[in-house]
């Protein structure tokens, strides 16, 4: 029987749109859509078993080697920086992470700024490049609303479309950096397991080119 490739991916519309991408590069589990509440899938044909968790933990299952291979968004990988390659972008689940203020908002300089944010990690290392002196309030969630509270000054987060910041009266500022998911695997599985892997990658590699020819 065929060693099973274990897949940690991110819950949620993006798991489920790269799903797909993995099913069509040779790995596919059918069961993985079921509306049920199952969190573990597997096809001992394809040699592939799935489990569904929470975004932000993906990384750690790979890390750990409970999983072989994940998919995370990069905005996760900078703020944990965990011990794992990253194989390939994805070039799905587009968005970036910025720096956002009510509109109108001017900042001073000689004052320390009060930053609000989910990723207090990529948040030092970006105002620290630019010596500036910063107080992080870590907050886990609703983070719009800090500034319309006055509490902080700026809130650095993730922004798509653009939506939730405007019906917060909120504008982006200043783009941090691009985010895009990303396929990772464990260092150890990828030597001990390197030819699912491998088979994998080159799969979803060819995905990605396709559609990115599709665009041109
Ligand atoms: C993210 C982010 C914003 C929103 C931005 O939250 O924190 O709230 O998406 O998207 P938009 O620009 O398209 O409005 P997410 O939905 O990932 O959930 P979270 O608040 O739990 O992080």
């Amino acid at each position: 029987m065929k060693e099973f490739l274990n897949v940690a991916l991110p819950k949620g519309r993006l798991g489920e749109r790269v799903y797909t991408m993995f099913a069509q590069a040779g790995f596919p589990c059918e069961e993985l859509l079921d509306p049920k509440r199952k969190l573990i899938f597997e096809n001992p044909e394809a040699g592939v078993r799935y489990f569904w968790v929470k975004p932000s933990d993906v990384p750690v299952y790979v890390e750990r080697g409970a999983a072989d291979v994940g998919v995370a968004g990069k905005d996760i990988l900078l703020e944990y920086e965990p011990d794992i390659y990253e194989l390939l972008d994805l070039n799905v689940g587009k968005c970036r992470m910025c720096v956002a203020a009510r509109s109108g908002f001017r900042d001073d300089p000689d004052k320390t700024l009060r930053v609000a944010t989910e990723f207090p990690h990529i948040t030092r290392a970006y105002y620290s490049a630019r010596s500036r002196d910063i107080d992080i309030i870590r907050l886990h969630g609703s983070i719009e609303i800090a500034p319309i509270l006055d509490m902080t000054d700026v809130i650095v987060d993730i922004v798509e479309t653009g939506t939730t910041l405007r019906e917060n009266d909120l504008m982006p500022i200043e783009t941090i950096v691009p985010i895009s998911a990303r396929l990772i695997a464990n260092k150890v599985s990828f030597k001990f397991k390197h030819e699912a892997i491998q088979t994998l990658s080159e799969g979803l590699r060819a995905q990605v080119a396709a559609k990115e020819a599709e665009k041109k």
